[in-house]
């Protein structure tokens, strides 16, 4: 049995770097160890999901990436648990009530303050990626969001978020299945509302109301008389709406 993950052991923190997930795979691939956190003021090429960019200006963010490796049975949920862990981060550090829009944005009052991008070589290794939006003011967000973001407030600053981003994650890495889905379920944004996604599923692109998720993690739509399963790699959501 391996040991649990603990996160930030060692941390390295970069003044202004490319991505850091970008630096993060380079200390894969140069062997450092599982659980290993690098943090950054700014980057130049944040990555977002889909191949979008994530900016931030400096310092009123939390930018950070951890080394998960090996991944075995216990990380099949990955994508699921690891908002659920930026969601008790948050909430230690702010009086703030989070939500996660499947698959892994964190939402506070119905807008986005934080992304997760994963990247992994399963079995080898995942990059868990994480943006937290902490100081940055609604003028100073890029006008053409998807969708409408904001930041945690309340004081919240990058090195106390990451201290509490390493507590959390370490407690949800390993979490089971059966938790992981039902505390999703319980901060699960979606359920109820009319949604359209595209890219995958049979039909390839259409529209439903979400229903929860299945014990794989994909999401599940009642489309007229059928229940659909989305999976996370495949399907983006264009629009949303309450039902
Ligand atoms: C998303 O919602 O599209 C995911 C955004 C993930 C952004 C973070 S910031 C730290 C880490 N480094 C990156 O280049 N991306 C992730």
């Amino acid at each position: 049995m391996s040991e649990p993950t603990g996160f930030g052991r060692p941390h390295r923190h970069l003044r202004r770097t490319d991505s850091t997930n970008e630096r993060a795979r380079g200390l894969v691939a140069a062997g450092a160890p599982s659980g290993t956190v690098v943090t950054a003021d700014e980057q130049d090429a944040g990555r977002g999901r889909h191949g979008r960019r994530w900016s931030a200006p400096a310092g009123a963010a939390l930018l950070y990436s951890a080394i998960l490796r090996p991944l075995d049975a216990r990380h099949r949920l990955l994508p699921l648990a690891v908002p659920l862990a930026v969601c008790e981060a948050i909430e230690s550090l702010a009086p703030a009530s989070c939500l996660v829009k499947w698959p892994n944005d964190v939402w506070v009052d119905e807008r986005k303050a934080a992304g997760v991008l994963i990247e992994a070589r399963p079995p080898d290794w995942a990059v868990i990626g994480v943006g937290i939006n902490l100081s940055i003011s609604p003028e100073e967000f890029p006008p053409d969001l998807r969708w409408p973001a904001a930041s945690v407030g309340h004081g919240a600053e990058p090195d106390g978020a990451r201290r509490a981003l390493d507590a959390a994650l370490g407690r949800w890495v390993e979490e089971g299945s059966e938790r992981v889905v039902s505390e999703f379920e319980r901060r699960d944004a979606l359920r109820g509302r009319r949604l359209a996604w595209e890219g995958a599923g049979e039909p390839r692109d259409g529209s439903g109301v979400a229903a929860g998720i299945d014990e794989e993690g994909n999401l599940l739509v009642q489309a007229e008389d059928r229940r659909i399963a989305l999976g996370a790699g495949e399907v983006r959501l264009v629009s949303l709406r309450q039902r």
